[in-house]
């Protein structure tokens, strides 16, 4: 008999593949391109941090470890986050060692939705949000935040969407892809609405390491928030270790149990030679990341100052290693903008639009990149606005 029906979801039938691809595989496909789409780090992960899984390997640590990975790690863990955060989390089932943040992410929207729940969005987001909220189950509710706060989400749009179906926030500070800083009073009042209409929130914190302006505060470490607060956080960025797929969730006890079941059946343990590494990058890597963290900072003060002096307004972003200024001026589309820079002057960005409906007139520039390649991306983004 002949196969007449689809085997897949409608969930999984209705998501869209996602925006950025499209970019990156027109560019992957040209020769010439200056890249400034890739959202990770330039930086190859530093030596002690290689060498510590090359020895690991040598010792013939390459089995499974606990599933909520090893202990020895978690308690690295718990004591970063204190010395770094000032957030306390116990080894012992309090935190959970993932396949990079992204599966954090995913375990813990599962362990806490129920069909129909709805996720609040603040957009524009990181692309994988709403998609996982979905899969889970939930319903995402776009919250837009817009350029004339700096893409801050202002706590009274949390009130403006919240129903008696509304299980949970996600925030990310620094932002991807706008790289926006939420300091600790404007968390505070995220933190009051928060509590007035006891949401939980996940707090994806990936980039916390690279805050260039201010002191980094944790949402757990704002008053009251710890017990409702699901924090993620990893090795990606911060530490350049994209490839090793290594993140954590840290959270209440009762919430960890229930995401360690998840974690558990899905995916065992995170990778036991990847494990190792992050150990030696928690001891030994503070220096590292602040070597990277002045680069990264010393790039943004040129780029960003550059897009201005172009006629692209952007805001001081304080985090991450993204720009993301307006092409409002062009009266193009995000999507028109950044199809016609590539095509015509070879520079690779990510239209603003596929993070959300308020990214549109926006476009990410990933500002890992050498400062001769930024140098060069400017020259050409100049030549194209002026032909414009
Ligand atoms: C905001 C944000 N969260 C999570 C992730 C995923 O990180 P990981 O590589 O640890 O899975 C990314 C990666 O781009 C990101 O930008």
């Amino acid at each position: 008999m002949q196969k007449t029906k689809s085997y897949l979801s409608d969930t999984v039938s209705r998501l869209k593949p996602s925006g950025i691809r499209r970019f990156f595989d027109l560019a992957a496909s040209m020769e010439g391109v200056i890249s400034l789409g890739v959202g990770e780090p330039d930086f190859i992960t530093p030596w002690g941090v290689r060498e510590a899984c090359i020895l690991s390997l040598e010792q013939g640590y390459t089995s499974y470890t606990a599933n909520a990975g090893l202990l020895e790690l978690r308690k690295e863990i718990s004591d970063y986050l204190l010395r770094r955060f000032r957030v306390s989390y116990d080894p012992a089932d309090e935190l959970i060692v993932t396949v990079g943040a992204s599966q954090a992410l995913d375990v813990s929207l599962r362990a806490i939705v129920n069909p129909g729940d709805e996720v609040i969005v603040v957009e524009p987001s990181f692309v994988s949000y709403a998609p996982l909220v979905s899969l889970a189950g939930g319903v995402p509710i776009p919250v837009q935040t817009s350029g004339t706060y700096q893409f801050k989400l202002q706590p009274e749009q949390i009130e403006q969407v919240v129903t008696p179906k509304t299980k949970a926030l996600i925030i990310c500070s620094p932002n991807n892809p706008t790289g926006t800083v939420l300091n600790a009073e404007e968390l505070a009042q995220i933190a009051h609405i928060v509590a007035k209409h006891d949401l939980l929130v996940i707090s994806d914190e990936i980039y916390a390491e690279l805050c260039y302006d201010e002191q980094y505060t944790s949402f757990p470490a704002i008053a009251h928030m710890r017990e409702r607060t699901i924090l993620i956080n990893g090795f990606s960025k911060g530490f350049a270790m994209t490839g090793w797929r290594l993140g954590f969730i840290a959270a209440p006890k009762d919430l960890a149990t229930a995401m360690l079941k998840i974690h558990q059946y899905t995916m065992m343990c995170a990778p036991t030679m990847a494990q190792y590494a992050a150990i030696e990058a928690l001891r030994n890597g503070a220096d590292d990341v602040e070597r990277m963290k002045k680069s990264y900072r010393q790039r943004r003060n040129f780029f960003v100052q550059s897009l201005n002096e172009l006629g692209l307004s952007c805001h001081m972003p304080g985090g991450a290693f993204y720009a993301f200024p307006s092409i409002q001026s062009t009266a193009m589309t995000s999507e028109q903008f950044a199809e016609r820079l590539l095509l015509e002057e070879k520079v690779a960005v990510v239209p603003g639009n596929v993070f959300g409906a308020s990214g549109e007139g926006y476009i990410r520039c990933s500002y890992a990149s050498s400062l001769e390649q930024l140098q060069e991306a400017i020259r050409r983004m100049k030549r194209f606005l002026e032909r414009l």
